[in-house]
């Protein structure tokens, strides 16, 4: 019997209530609609199969969109989704309508990709960004769906930080307007705002680099200024981390003390939840220990989301420890939409999707066509 499972258990924030702690993670698929010119800004609206794939996972107690860029400077992924336009609001509008029909509740995650973004991609300003000018090692996507290696971005000069932090707001306002639930900062992963954080890519010697006061700055204006726009209260704003990830070229020595130090600064705002990628299956820089989420425990008064290999073993026994209070489902939530079903009633889950069907723009394949479980037919 698995109707006592804690992970199964109602979870509250703020006024919130969720119905389970089995949560949808943020997954770039890349579905939106393919145009000619890849920089019509119509292949960021999400559309009706979008909306299809986050209504049928609506019975998680809520969904983290896909990252959603909150300004052209800060896109840079063909067919990935946006939130800085009217167009970006009706579309993301039909999606949270059908997640909410079923009962749902659904947060959208904002994102700036940084020095991830190739320059191709911000054909006014043909440069990317970052917090220094450290190139990502490896390659990033180019607008012609090909690839090229990391640029030398351009370090954001004060005042530009201040604009980028005024594009995270019109990116909470627009998801209110869209009807979404919350917001979720996309601080983890190696994009602009991990670039902030993480020494390995912070060489700033200004207000927002050095000291780990200054490296958490940009963060914490982000969130001071998304409540104070009154778009949402900070219950209803979260943000994710990913300390020991290697993604992005990222991963620095001294992290175990930076996060330790980021759960403890966070705190003072009572947000929605930390959510923190500390399993080490999505890659592991090897710069340091790993940092879990009893480090984040001890710092943190607030919910704690957890990630990365979960299963429903795992997830239940983090939850029942008081290690963590929100379990975040990624490659196993692909290919099982009715996850949260499948835990309750002890049904076998699809193994997790495999890597061709993460984002290959292949519409509704190996997207909207995970069956549901059903009960084998006697012969
Ligand atoms: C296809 C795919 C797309 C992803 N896109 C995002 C994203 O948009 N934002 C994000 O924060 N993490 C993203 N991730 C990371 C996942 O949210 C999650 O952390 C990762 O899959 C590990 O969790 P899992 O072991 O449950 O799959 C992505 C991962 C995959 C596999």
């Amino acid at each position: 019997m698995s109707s006592d499972m804690q992970i199964l258990s109602k979870f509250k924030i703020g006024d919130m209530e969720l119905k389970n702690r089995i949560i949808l993670a943020p997954l770039t698929r890349a579905r939106g609609t393919p145009q000619d010119d890849p920089m019509d800004p119509a292949s960021r609206v999400p559309n009706d199969t979008q909306a299809l794939y986050y209504e049928q996972r609506a019975s998680g107690g809520l969904i983290l969109t896909e990252a959603s860029a909150v300004s052209e400077e800060g896109y840079g992924w063909l067919n990935a989704a946006a939130i800085y336009t009217d167009d970006h609001v009706a579309g993301w509008k039909k999606v949270t309508d059908r997640v909410h029909a079923k009962d749902g509740k659904i947060f959208c995650q904002l994102w700036h990709m940084g020095r991830q973004a190739h320059s191709s991609y911000h054909p006014t300003t043909k440069r990317t960004v970052s917090a220094s000018s450290e190139p990502m090692a490896g390659k990033v996507k180019t607008i012609d769906n090909g690839e090229a290696d990391g640029e030398v971005p351009h370090a954001l000069t004060v005042d530009e930080i201040k604009t980028t932090i005024a594009d995270f707001v019109n990116g909470a306002e627009k998801s209110k307007a869209a009807g979404f639930d919350g917001v979720e900062i996309h601080a983890a992963n190696g994009y602009l705002v991990d670039q902030f954080l993480q020494s390995k890519t912070n060489k700033r010697t200004d207000q927002y680099g050095g000291s780990k006061e200054n490296r958490i700055r940009f963060l914490k204006e982000i969130v001071e200024a998304i409540i104070a726009s009154g778009a949402y209260p900070a219950s209803r704003i979260g943000f994710r981390i990913s300390p020991n990830g290697a993604f992005g070229d990222m991963g620095s020595e001294d992290n175990v003390e930076m996060f330790t130090f980021v759960a403890k600064e966070m705190n003072q705002y009572n947000l929605a939840y930390l959510h923190i990628m500390d399993g080490l299956g999505f890659g592991y820089h090897g710069k340091c220990r790993p940092v879990t989420c009893a480090d984040i425990r001890k710092n943190y008064d607030g919910a704690i989301m957890a990630n990365v290999g979960l299963t429903k073993e795992i997830s239940e026994g983090l939850v029942r420890s008081g290690a963590c209070d929100l379990a975040c489902f990624g490659r196993l939530y692909i290919s099982n939409p009715d996850l949260p079903e499948r835990f309750a009633n002890d049904w076998p889950v699809a193994d997790p999707a495999p890597y061709e069907t993460w984002w290959a723009h292949t519409g509704e394949k190996g997207y909207t066509d995970w069956p549901v479980y059903e009960e084998p037919k006697e012969e």
